[in-house]
Formats: C-alpha cells, sequence, structure tokens
C-alpha cells in the first residue's frame, strides 16, 4: 500500500445498519470438502432467512471465480489470494448490516485464521460443513470427480490436493447424516440465537 492512500472514517456505522436491517451484522464462513453441501445450504439458508425480511449476501467460490477472481487458479498460492480477496468482501458487506454466508472450500486453516483477522473474531463464524470423501464424490453435483478420476484434474482438494478440517468451528454440520432440511434448521437455529437483536 502507498503510504500516500488515507483512511477515511464517519460514515454510517456498522450499529446503524443493523438496526435498520433488524439483525445483527457478521459472517457465516462455510468451509468443507466440493460436494459437502455448501452452496445448497448457503442458497437453501438464504431463502428462508431472505423471506423472513433478513438481508443475506451469499458469496459463492463457483460464482465468484467467475469474475472477481477469475484470473486465480488452485495452486496453494492462489487459494491463500482467493480467500485473502473473499475475506475482504466480506469483511466490507457485513459491515454494511448484512449477514454475509461464504461458500469457499477455504482448505488451509493458516489461511481461515487470516479470513478471521480480516473479519474481526466476533463477527466470524466458522461453519464446518462435513462430509466424507466418498459422500461427496457419489454427489459429484459438477462431474469434478469423475474427472478427477479420469485425471483431467489435478490439485483436487481431499484428493490430490489437502484439505484441513477446523479443529473447534463455531459449529459443524454433517451432511453425510443429516436431510438437507435438518441441516438447514440447525444454521438457522445458530443464526437465530447469534444474530437476532
Ligand atoms: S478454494 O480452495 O480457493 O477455497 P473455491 O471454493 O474458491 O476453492 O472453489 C472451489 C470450486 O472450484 C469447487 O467447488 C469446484 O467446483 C471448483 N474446482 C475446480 N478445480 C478445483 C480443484 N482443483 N480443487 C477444488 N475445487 C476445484
Amino acid at each position: 500500500m502507498s503510504k500516500n492512500v488515507v483512511w477515511s472514517g464517519g460514515y454510517v456505522s456498522t450499529e446503524e445498519f443493523e438496526n435498520k436491517a433488524g439483525h445483527r451484522s457478521g459472517v457465516l464462513w462455510f468451509t468443507g470438502l466440493s460436494g459437502s453441501g455448501k452452496s445448497t445450504l448457503a442458497r437453501a439458508v438464504q431463502r428462508q432467512l431472505f423471506d423472513n425480511g433478513w438481508q443475506v449476501i451469499v458469496l459463492d467460490g463457483d460464482n465468484i471465480r467467475h469474475g472477481l477472481n477469475k484470473d486465480l487458479g488452485f495452486t496453494e498460492e492462489d487459494r491463500i489470494e482467493n480467500i485473502r480477496r473473499l475475506s475482504e468482501v466480506a469483511a466490507l458487506l457485513q459491515q454494511h448490516g448484512n449477514l454475509v454466508i461464504t461458500a469457499f472450500i477455504s482448505p488451509y486453516h493458516e489461511n481461515r485464521k487470516q479470513a478471521q483477522g480480516i473479519i474481526g473474531a466476533e463477527r466470524f463464524h466458522e461453519v464446518y460443513i462435513e462430509a466424507d470423501l466418498e459422500t461427496c464424490k457419489k454427489r459429484d453435483p459438477k462431474g469434478l470427480y469423475e474427472k478427477v478420476e479420469k485425471g483431467e484434474i489435478t490439485r483436487f482438494t481431499g484428493i490430490s490436493d489437502p484439505f484441513e478440517a477446523p479443529e473447534d468451528p463455531a459449529l459443524k454440520i454433517d451432511t453425510s447424516n443429516l436431510t438437507e432440511q435438518q441441516a438447514v434448521e440447525a444454521l438457522i437455529s445458530y443464526i437465530d440465537t447469534n444474530f437476532k437483536l
């Protein structure tokens, strides 16, 4: 950063935005393997909360890689930069009164710590969307595990690239053993407890 950029403050505060929205703001940081259910659950939770008048923004890894982050691939360096940028975006959105749900694999522990630092520990809720690899392979919603089998994709998380599971997440949703509705209910219950004003 240039030493000639100066922070400019005095805008509408997060608290004012929250009061207008009628709920607290913050980030539910979903992490988990491809096919674990991050996007499906983010979509369902957003729909339910939106229908009840909440301001909920979903940041989805696949979608953001079509635009803002289309210059990034899946090397360790690129994944770290992907998460750094998205943490900054999530932080801005939550500062403006939104409940933000992020759906990124975000496979590295240190990198998620960095996200927590950017967003602020009290606003960052790590949610482990857990499913074993066999279940993810069976679901294979985008046909990517099949491509991995055929050797068409390298550095695939959980197979040829690591996934460091969260050690102490704020919430764990085991999608191998819950129905989608049960998983949504668990998430909504957590959100009610932590984000209702
Ligand atoms: S992250 O690792 O940088 O957090 P992100 O969530 O943005 O990943 O993107 C993951 C999505 O990209 C997956 O859901 C999948 O659809 C797609 N993808 C393509 N190649 C890979 C790969 N090598 N590893 C993981 N996901 C991949």
